[in-house]
C-alpha cells in the first residue's frame, strides 16, 4: 500500500468502521434482535431526522442536549430541523402519528440507529454514535420495569457481560421534581457565586440539571443538598420498592443511586443506568427510566412508559462478545483462462451453504501468488474471525478442468487432496460447522 495523503477525511466525532469490526457490530445486533424478540419486542425504524420542536418538547429545552449539543438547521424551506440527538422523542411522535398510541397495550418496540450530539469528542463520545434501545408503551406498574431490565441483561450476557450492575433511583413525578427544584434554589442558594455561568443559570431555570454538572464545586454542594427520595409522594415510593422487589426476585443486580436523575426532562420515577470498567471517563454503557407523561405532553393520550438506550460504541469496546468463527474457501484459478470454471465452482460451493466465505481470485493471479495471500489469511484468521481448521483454497487449474476435478488444500495441515467436482458437496461438507 503506497503513502496517500487523503484529500477528505472523515468529519469530526465520526468515524469509518471496517470489516471484521463492522462484522462484529452487525452479529451483535443479530443477538439483541433474536433476545429482544424472544420478549415480544419488534423493530421499529425512525427517520434520523425530526423537527427541533419535537426534542425541545421532550427532552427539554433547558437541558444541556436541546441547549447545546443538537445539530438544528433550517432545510432550504425555513423549517428547523434536528439530527435526532436520542430516539425515544421519535419513537413516542410516530406511535401517537401512527395511531399505535390508541391501540392495543402494551406496545412493545425497540431500536438500533445513529444519533447525533454536538459534543466535545473524546474515547467513547462521539458526535455520530450508535444507540440501542427498546421502548414498553402502556404498562404503570412495576412489572415494566422488571421487563425491560430482564430483558436488557439477558442481552447484556449474550455478550458475555458479567458482574454489571444496574444503578437506580427514583424522581418521582413533575410535583416531586418542582418542590426538589425549589429545595434545591434555596439550599445552594449561598453557593452560586461559586458556579460557573452555565450552572448559575441551570440553578435558575432548571436545577435538577445541576445533578448533570461536572463542576466538584456543584457536586460538593449538590451532596450535601436536598436528594429526589426525600420529595417523593406516597405512591412513586410505593411503586419504587415494589420495583426493587421484583428486580431481587428476577435476580438483577442493583444499587439505589440516591444522586442520579439522568440529563433528560421526559423521566418520572424509575431511572436507571449501566456503568462498564475500563471505558475511562465515559462509562455509562446505558441509561434509561420511565416517562409517564410524555406521551400526553407530545398530544397522544395519557400513556406510561418505560425505555432504555444502550451506546452501541462503548457496548462494543466493553463487551467481550466474539461473532461466532467462519469457516472459508479461496477459489483460486491457476491462470485468467481458468475463472469461468473457478467463478463457477464458487458458485457451487456457497450453494452447499453452511457458514463458509467462499472468495474467488478474481485477478487470477496463478497459484503462487494467490496461496501468498491465502497463507497471509491463514496466519491472521482469528484477527479476521475465521476458524483456522476450515479454511481452505480450492485450486482450479487447466489439469482440473480438463479432468472436472478441484484439487483442496487445508491450510492448517497443508494436506491437499485431488477429487471430482461430483464429490465437493461430500469433502468440503466435513469441512462446513458441525
Ligand atoms: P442517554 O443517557 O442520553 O439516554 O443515552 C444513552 C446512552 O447512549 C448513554 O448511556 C451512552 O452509552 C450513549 N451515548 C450518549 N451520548 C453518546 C456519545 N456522544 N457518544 C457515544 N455514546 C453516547 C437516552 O438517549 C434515552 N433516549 C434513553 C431512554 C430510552 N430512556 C427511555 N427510553
Amino acid at each position: 500500500v503506497g503513502e496517500v495523503s487523503p484529500r477528505y477525511s472523515a468529519v469530526k466525532g465520526t468515524r469509518d468502521i471496517f470489516p471484521p469490526e463492522s462484522e462484529r457490530w452487525g452479529s451483535a445486533e443479530a443477538v439483541c434482535r433474536s433476545v429482544f424478540s424472544g420478549y415480544g419486542y419488534g423493530e421499529v425504524r425512525t427517520p434520523v431526522l425530526e423537527s427541533t420542536e419535537l426534542f425541545a418538547r421532550s427532552v427539554g429545552e433547558t437541558t444541556d442536549l436541546v441547549h447545546k449539543e443538537m445539530y438544528t438547521f433550517a432545510d432550504r424551506k425555513g423549517r428547523s430541523l434536528t439530527l435526532r440527538p436520542e430516539n425515544t422523542a421519535g419513537v413516542v411522535r410516530a406511535v401517537i402519528e401512527s395511531g399505535a398510541a390508541t391501540g392495543p397495550m402494551p406496545l412493545r418496540l425497540w431500536y438500533v440507529g445513529t444519533q447525533y450530539r454536538f459534543e466535545r469528542p473524546q474515547a467513547g463520545r462521539y458526535r455520530e454514535f450508535r444507540q440501542i434501545g427498546a421502548e414498553l408503551l402502556g404498562v404503570g406498574g412495576p412489572a415494566a420495569e422488571a421487563e425491560i431490565l430482564t430483558m436488557l441483561f439477558a442481552f447484556l450476557s449474550a455478550l458475555g457481560f458479567v458482574g454489571l450492575s444496574v444503578s437506580l433511583n427514583s424522581v418521582g413525578t413533575a410535583a416531586t421534581r418542582e418542590r426538589l427544584g425549589e429545595a434545591l434554589r434555596s439550599a445552594l442558594a449561598s453557593s452560586a457565586s461559586r458556579f460557573g455561568e452555565d450552572d448559575r443559570r441551570k440553578l435558575e431555570q432548571n436545577p435538577l440539571r445541576l445533578f448533570d454538572s461536572k463542576d466538584p464545586e456543584v457536586q460538593s454542594a449538590l451532596a450535601a443538598g436536598p436528594r429526589p427520595m426525600d420529595f417523593l409522594d406516597e405512591a412513586s415510593r410505593r411503586h419504587h420498592q415494589e420495583v426493587c422487589g421484583l428486580l431481587r426476585q428476577a435476580g438483577i443486580p442493583f444499587t439505589e443511586a440516591p444522586g442520579l436523575v439522568r440529563g433528560l426532562d421526559y423521566y418520572t420515577r424509575t431511572v436507571f443506568e449501566v456503568v462498564s470498567q475500563g471505558l475511562g471517563s465515559q462509562d455509562a454503557i446505558l441509561g434509561g427510566g420511565r416517562y409517564d407523561g410524555l406521551v400526553e405532553a407530545l398530544g397522544g393520550p395519557a400513556l406510561p412508559a418505560i425505555g432504555f438506550a444502550i451506546g452501541e460504541d462503548r457496548l462494543l469496546q466493553a463487551a467481550p462478545y466474539r461473532p461466532p468463527l467462519r469457516g472459508l474457501a479461496l477459489v483460486l484459478p491457476g491462470a485468467p483462462e481458468d475463472l469461468p470454471a473457478a467463478l463457477r465452482i464458487a458458485e457451487e460451493i456457497r450453494k452447499l451453504g453452511g457458514d463458509l466465505s467462499v472468495e474467488t481470485d478474481l485477478n487470477g493471479r496463478g497459484f503462487k501468488k494467490a496461496m501468498g495471500r491465502a497463507n497471509d489469511l491463514f496466519s491472521r484468521a482469528g484477527e479476521l474471525g475465521f476458524d483456522a481448521g476450515r479454511m481452505f483454497a480450492v485450486l482450479v487449474g487447466e489439469r482440473e478442468r480438463a479432468q472436472k476435478q478441484v484439487t483442496v488444500k487445508r491450510l492448517s495441515t497443508g494436506e491437499q487432496e485431488t477429487f471430482s467436482e461430483s464429490q465437493l458437496a461430500e469433502r468440503l461438507g466435513a469441512g462446513r460447522q458441525a
